[in-house]
Formats: structure tokens, sequence, C-alpha cells
């Protein structure tokens, strides 16, 4: 069946190949090949189909609670959600639904990307940094970082560790500094020398395109380079004047121009963070569709503007897992060291709402606790 439902008068209608969603706040219409349901705020369910037995459905929701399932259930089907249901999803007290959006993100990742979690060797291996937002711990003007930088050889002994460890994937993160990046270029080149199968991560904040493509042609070839929030005020908030959104989105293009696999990410309850925001940043990523998604709480950190923000929320973030799960069932999304850090057993506890993706740190355990980005991480 296709065609246009008209519902009332405020319905926005969204055609899909299989499905029709209409969904404006309390009414939600799903067209399904041969059946058609409208369900109202009253509670009232009207089905009609060219096949009798389907109109054996006819239930009341006073309760709402099935007009909520069949939100999880289009988010599954379609990839997509208006709104006003994001927002429901992201904000309901409904403890049940919850469950519902997580364990039906945990069988889409069984079912698309498998039962294997993936794990990568994190390697910080610098906590110089140019930048000053506002909410990091390795910021520029934080005093009282002992500032550190792995030498080449350092850097190999960790690549050692994390392949003797059966693990394939190489993740070396570090401040942005483009000369010391620039100064990465040979160690790259022989990490990939030695391990010409090994997948080799990059997350070295915002660099000039030609070191991108330098930084490619030495054997790198994922980025992960978060954009922290999608809406142009809010990321002013929460960086110096200087940086800008449509850099670090200009930057995100070139990545993937240049043939790397490209994640994207943000903080969950950054100061000044609202829902809608979020739901900025999953249109954002929709259009940007990453290969990679990392999200976190924000964790405060002593001597940084935000130190006496409160924390995200680790329920936030786990239901922001589901969803981008539903919405990206491709994607590679870790469970994150900060939520981990926020929420004990986090880890698991990410894989179970639809995550695939395990981080350990490989980064010397003298000069661990120096990539102190937020309090307490070092405690993980
Ligand atoms: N809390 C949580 N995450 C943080 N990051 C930086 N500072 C904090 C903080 N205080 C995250 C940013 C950055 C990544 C390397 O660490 O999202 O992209």
């Amino acid at each position: 069946m296709t065609g246009l439902v008209i519902l009332r008068s405020e319905v926005l209608v969204i055609l899909r190949s299989e499905v029709l969603v209409i969904l404006r706040s309390e009414v939600l219409v799903i067209l399904r090949s041969k059946v058609l349901v409208i369900l109202r705020s009253e509670g009232l369910v009207i089905l009609r189909s060219e096949a009798t037995k389907d109109l054996l459905y006819f239930v009341f929701l006073r309760k709402m609670r099935k007009f909520r399932v069949i939100m999880i259930e289009t988010l599954k089907d379609t990839r997509n959600l208006p709104d006003s249901a994001l927002e429901e999803l992201l904000e309901s007290h409904d403890a049940t639904l919850a469950q519902r959006l997580k364990d039906t993100a945990r069988e889409v990742c069984l079912k698309v990307k498998g039962p294997e979690v993936l794990i990568r060797g994190l390697i910080e291996w610098s906590n110089v940094c140019r930048n000053d937002c506002l909410y990091c711990g390795i910021r520029r003007s934080r005093l009282g970082v002992p500032r550190y930088s792995l030498t080449a050889e350092q850097i190999q002994e960790c690549c050692e560790r994390v392949w003797n460890d059966g693990i394939p994937t190489f993740v070396l993160q570090g401040g942005e500094n483009p000369a010391a990046a620039e100064g990465l270029i040979p160690t790259i080149k022989e990490i990939r020398r030695r391990y010409p199968s090994a997948a080799i991560t990059l997350s070295l904040g915002e660099l000039p395109f030609e070191l991108y493509a330098a930084l490619k042609e030495a054997g790198a070839n994922r980025y992960l380079l978060r954009h922290e929030t999608a809406n142009p005020e809010h990321y002013a908030s929460l960086h110096p004047a200087g940086m800008r959104l449509d850099c670090r989105l200009a930057c995100i293009r070139e990545l993937k121009f240049l043939g790397y696999e490209t994640g994207m990410g943000m903080m969950v309850g950054s100061p000044g963070q609202t829902t809608l925001n979020l739901i900025e940043d999953l249109r954002l990523m929709q259009e940007m569709a990453p290969h990679m998604i990392g999200i976190g709480p924000f964790i405060p950190q002593d001597g940084t503007p935000f130190e006496n923000c409160p924390s995200g929320s680790a329920e936030t973030t786990l239901r922001l897992i589901a969803i981008m799960r539903l919405m990206f069932p491709e994607a590679n999304i870790p469970a994150t060291t900060a939520l981990a850090t926020l929420l004990p057993g986090g880890k698991q506890i990410g894989i179970q709402a639809g995550a695939n993706v395990i981080m350990n740190v490989y980064t010397p355990i003298t000069e661990r606790r120096k990539y102190s980005l937020y309090k307490g991480k070092t405690d993980v």
C-alpha cells in the first residue's frame, strides 16, 4: 500500500518504501505493506487491512506504552524518527521503554555486527595541546599537568604490547599539535611496515589537509575527530574564540574525502547542552554518515572553567548509544572510558545497549595519569 494519509492538519508525513510513519507528538501512523494503523492519544487504534485477519488488532492504549514501543520499532525499521519521538526516547521516565530501546539496539547489533566485541589498543601518545577547550583536562592553559610525548621507541613498544595481546587496531591519540603530528609520520610508516594488516587509527585533532593526506600516505587509515556539538552557539560556548564548528566539520569532510574511515561524536551532558542539541547531533551525523561514533558523558575536571559543572548522565549516554545503533546499524560504536568512569561496569553495560567496541588503554603507566581529560579517568 502506498499513498498519503492526512490525519488532522498538523500531521507530518514521511514515506519510506515499506513503512509510512506519520508522527507528531501524540499521533502515530504506521503503514506496513497492507496494514494501516492509526494511534491517537486517547488510546484508540484503528486498523484497516486488505487481509481480514489483520483487523483483529483493536487496542486501547491508555498508558501509551504500545505507542512508545512502536516508536522503537519504527526507529529500527526506518532508521529515523521525528524530533518529538527522539526527545521522548531520550527523556522518558518509563524504565521499561528505555530497557526495550537498549534491548532492541543490542539485538540489531548482534544481527548486523555479530557477537564479537572489537577491542582497540589506545595509545595516548602526547598530552601537549595547542587548544584551550573549556571542558578538557589537557587544555593548554591548565597548569599542573606535566606534559609528555612518547618517543618513537615508546610508541613501538606500546604497539608491540597491543599486537601481542591479539589486538589488530592501534589508536594513536594526542593533543592537537600539528608540528608533533608531522613528526609522527616516520613512526606511522614503521608501524605500517611492521604490521601490514593492522588498522592504524589517529585522533590528533584539526590538522591541515596536506598533513591528513601525508598521514594517510604513511599508512594511517582511520581518524577520530569528535564534532563535540552540532550547534554552533553551543560549540562556541565550549571552546575558546577562534575555534569554530565550521572548521571542525570541514576537517571531518576532508578526512572522509581522503578515504579515512572517519569517526565523529560528542560529549553527553556538556555544560549548556539541551536534549534538542543532542537531536541536532543525531541529525548532523545522519548527514555526515560517519563510520564510527564515539560518545561519552561529560565529566568535569579540576582546574578547568567547567570544574564545578555537573557530570552528564550515564543513562542518557546509554539511550543515545542505543538510538545510534538503530540509526546507524553498521557503525562502530565504542562503550567509552568516560561512560565506565561514571558507571561501574559501564563498558559491559554500553555493549548491552548496542555498542560493539572497547578501547583498552596501552599508554605506559608512568604517563597514563597525565592524560587527564576528566576527573577519575585514571581509576579505570
Ligand atoms: N569529559 C568527558 N569527555 C571529555 N573529553 C575531553 N574532555 C572531556 C571531559 N571533561 C573528550 C572530548 C574529546 C575526547 C578526546 O575526550 O570529547 O574529543
